[in-house]
């Protein structure tokens, strides 16, 4: 079994993200959010400034989640509006700006329409819709002439040669969870670049980021939090027992944790 690639087959059920994993109502979402955040955002808001994010421009956060991109966008680079979508926008409250449009809603939703815009960005939001490539052709369909659309999405490197591990089989466990349950799928995400060719954009590329997983650091923090709100979908795979879950959640918290990714890929591409 290797990371997001399981051939396991079609979906089991028909499950959504924030109703039947990770619900937005419960009291450890935000912090798991927000450690992911602290991990990508500075290299989100790095290429959003290379691609010349600023002033006057008109931008879209797909899947907003804390909302620390959207703010960002407004406070940083200075953005003239800001639309932060997101099928629950609890986790947004604390955002206030003139700038700001907050827009509850499911991407999913074909009655959407948002307007014209000069940044989309959606990170960590595709991998987790069964209808992504529906909604990367939705997406680009929503960009000003000149707009950007950006993708960032989860990476899985798999040390293949490590079939034992409870860290292997947990992570394991957790790419097969989320495609059961709500059809999360990492494999289309190397694919990205060509999406965006595909809707006719230009300016096309891509980058891949591997943080350091670091026992204690936002990222091992990440997986520990996602991991224990997983648990009996972990458990429900058959791979993992909840020994192996406690062995995994103890060795990304101490000083022998060494492993490569996940990571991050990003592609963007430029209207006409
Ligand atoms: C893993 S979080 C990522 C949050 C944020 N983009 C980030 O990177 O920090 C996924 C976000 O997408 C939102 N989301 C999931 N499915 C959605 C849908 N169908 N429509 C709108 N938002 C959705 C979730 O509510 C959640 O806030």
């Amino acid at each position: 079994m290797t990371g997001s690639h399981v051939p396991d087959g079609a979906r089991a059920g028909a499950g959504r993200y924030g109703r039947d994993l990770f619900e937005p109502q419960d009291p450890h979402e935000a912090g798991r959010i927000d450690a992911g955040a602290l991990v990508y955002d500075p290299v989100t808001t790095r290429r959003l400034r290379a691609l010349g994010a600023g002033p006057g421009w008109r931008c879209l956060e797909v899947g907003a989640g804390t909302g620390t991109v959207a703010r960002w966008l407004l406070e940083e680079a200075g953005a003239g509006e800001v639309v932060a979508l997101d099928r629950d926008t609890g986790a947004l409250a604390a955002l206030e700006s003139p700038r700001l449009r907050v827009l509850t809603a499911d991407l999913t939703d074909d009655s959407l329409r948002p307007g014209g815009f000069d940044l989309v960005h959606a990170r960590f939001v595709l991998m987790h819709l069964p209808e992504r490539r529906r909604l990367v052709s939705r997406l680009a369909g929503w960009l000003n002439p000149g707009g950007w659309l950006v993708l960032g999405d989860a990476v899985e490197l798999p040390d293949v040669l490590d079939t034992s591990s409870a860290y292997r089989r947990t992570m394991d466990a957790m790419w097969q969870a989320l495609r059961t349950t709500i059809g999360t799928d990492t494999s289309s995400v190397p694919a990205y670049p060509r999406f965006l060719r595909e809707e006719g954009l230009r300016n096309v590329a891509a980058e891949l980021v591997c943080p350091p997983l670091v026992a204690g650091s936002p990222l091992a923090r990440f997986w520990s939090e996602t991991w224990r709100r997983m648990r009996p979908a972990l458990e429900a795979t058959g791979h993992v027992d909840a020994e192996a879950v406690d062995e995994a959640l103890a060795y990304l918290d101490s000083p022998r944790l060494a492993e490569l990714g996940p990571g991050m890929a990003m592609a963007w591409g430029q209207r006409h």
